[in-house]
């Protein structure tokens, strides 16, 4: 008996969490209490921001389309264990998260990351709560955004809850996956 309970108990932990759909994806923040609904989480200048565009740059090459690659959205590979930004540039761009909970990202044509900063421990599945979102955790948790300064008012910085300190005036949400038709960027 005790058995068929510890099963059961087992399946429902696998039913609670499905693969995650195939492909590239976007992130957004989920805290309906701050009313955010999925607003997009943009890279810009190897950080995570909520309320920023991204950046990106494609090099002007001979035989190069950079019309391909607006760079207009930020567009994520991988998240199973390790997670990448979706880009064209050979080596691609590996996120991790800093010392500090910071998410960053590697710059073009180099591995190197900060030290005492993470590449595994990233999370996505499909969810099976209303609508069956697919989220994304790092370390089993979720995510905190950080405002930046009072002159960039609606501007917050994205740290991994799981690492680092919230020094208050953070905000935590959930961070959320949408399927994503393709690449956007060059590099970011
Ligand atoms: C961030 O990226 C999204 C698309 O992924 C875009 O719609 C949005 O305008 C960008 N900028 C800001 C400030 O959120």
């Amino acid at each position: 008996m005790k058995s068929i309970i510890a099963v059961s108990a087992l399946v429902a932990m696998v039913a609670a969490q499905l693969e995650p759909p195939a492909g590239p994806f976007t992130a957004g923040a989920w805290n309906p209490s701050n009313r955010w609904t999925g607003v997009a989480i943009n890279a810009s200048g190897r950080g995570f921001w909520i309320g920023k565009d991204s950046s990106s740059y494609c090099p002007v090459v001979k035989g190069l389309d950079c019309t391909a690659f607006p760079g207009t959205s930020t567009v994520f590979a991988g998240g199973s264990g390790t997670l990448s930004l979706d880009v064209a540039v050979p080596g691609g761009q590996q996120v991790f998260v800093g010392p500090d909970g910071a998410l960053g990202y590697t710059g073009a044509h180099s591995a190197s990351i900060p030290v005492g900063a993470v590449t595994t421990g990233f999370l996505r599945f499909q969810s099976v709560a209303g609508g069956a979102p697919v989220p994304m955790t790092f370390e089993g948790s979720g995510f905190r955004a950080c405002p930046v300064d009072e002159t960039q008012e609606n501007v917050y910085q994205v740290f991994a809850s799981a690492v680092g300190t919230d020094p208050g005036n953070c905000i935590q949400f959930q961070l959320r996956t949408y399927s994503a038709p393709g690449i956007s960027a060059w590099q970011y």
